[in-house]
């Protein structure tokens, strides 16, 4: 097209397209990934307004990939998770996850969301184990995985604390800990370390790093920040504003494991960048992308 266009001479950019739309359900991610195809979420508020919080999705995160996804406030994202979650239902397309139909809450999930919801009363080991015991698993069994877990964060000499003798860092620690002592297929996060300041931020990312390497479960995993997304993703997705729709997602080849000296090679500066050019052009970007998708119709 003519359209004069900032990404000109950028080679690879690949929006995505409905290219695997389509697929029956049960066609869909049979090897144990997450599926959408054609996801669409509406809100309609008290005064019947309706709020299209969601535009059409299309896309398939393998099994133990680290998916991230970053986006303007409100365009959608923490919808996207609650509807993986099976805590929301879309308003059309279909989710699926280990090739069965996310229609009611997937429990075979861990989710960490932004603020910690921790159980004042109960023990930093009794807040882990919490979701080993809903699920009726053993306890000697899951209080030994709650340990180990809390070994992997660098909590175990707070086995026995409170939550109020925590700090937020330490307290988001707990969390993902817990998210993952039930052994879920699926790790969600919802902006986990938003609340966390920037040095803190990136011990905690390289202790999630670990126990995803260690547990090889599919994340996907939402945050505001560009270089923890590079970090520690296989691809990171950039959502337009709201009605949200994945307008490119970028493959992240860094070897593993990322050690924190990897930010500082000129590989992640241009990853980071790539991004990052989303957000700096503001609309721009998202308007000559809408215009594209409009034109290729
Ligand atoms: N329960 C709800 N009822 C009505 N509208 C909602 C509801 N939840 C979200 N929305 C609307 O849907 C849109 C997307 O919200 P969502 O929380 O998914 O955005 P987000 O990308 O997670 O934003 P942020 O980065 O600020 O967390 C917003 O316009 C929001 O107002
Ligand atoms: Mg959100």
């Amino acid at each position: 097209m003519n359209r004069p266009s900032i990404f000109r001479g950028v080679q690879d950019v690949q929006p995505v397209t409905d290219a695997t739309a389509g697929g029956r359900p049960e066609d869909l991610s049979p090897d144990g990934g997450i599926a959408l195809r054609d996801v669409c979420k509406e809100y309609v508020l008290a005064d019947e307004q309706r709020v299209l919080a969601l535009g059409g999705t299309t896309l398939d995160i393998a099994k133990g990939e680290f998916f991230s996804v970053v986006g303007p406030s409100g365009c959608g994202k923490s919808t996207l998770l609650m509807m993986l979650a099976g805590l929301r239902t879309p308003t059309s397309g279909t989710i699926s996850i280990d090739g069965t139909i996310v229609d009611r809450p997937y429990t075979d999930a861990g989710i960490v969301f932004q603020r910690d919801a921790l159980m004042e009363w109960r023990t930093v080991l009794a807040n882990v184990t919490v979701q080993a015991e809903v699920r009726g698993t053993d306890r000697k069994a899951a209080s030994r995985r709650a340990v180990e877990l809390l070994r992997l964060v660098g909590l175990e000499d707070f086995v026995d604390a409170y939550p109020d003798e925590l700090s937020g860092g330490m307290r988001q620690r707990v969390s993902i800990a817990r998210a993952f002592v039930h052994d879920p297929s699926v790790l969600l996060m919802d902006e986990p370390f938003a609340a966390i300041d920037a040095l803190t931020r990136e011990t905690l990312a390289d202790d999630l790093q670990r126990i995803w390497l260690a547990s090889q479960k599919t994340v996907f995993f939402i945050t505001h920040n560009i270089q923890e997304a590079v970090y520690l993703s296989d691809r990171v997705a950039i959502m337009s504003p709201r009605p949200g729709r994945l307008v490119e997602i970028v493959d992240i080849d860094l070897p593993r494991p990322r050690v924190p000296e990897v930010m500082e090679t000129e590989e992640f500066f241009r990853l980071t960048q790539r991004v990052h050019r989303w957000f700096r052009s503001r609309e721009r970007a998202f308007a000559e992308w809408e215009a594209d998708q409009e034109g290729s119709r």
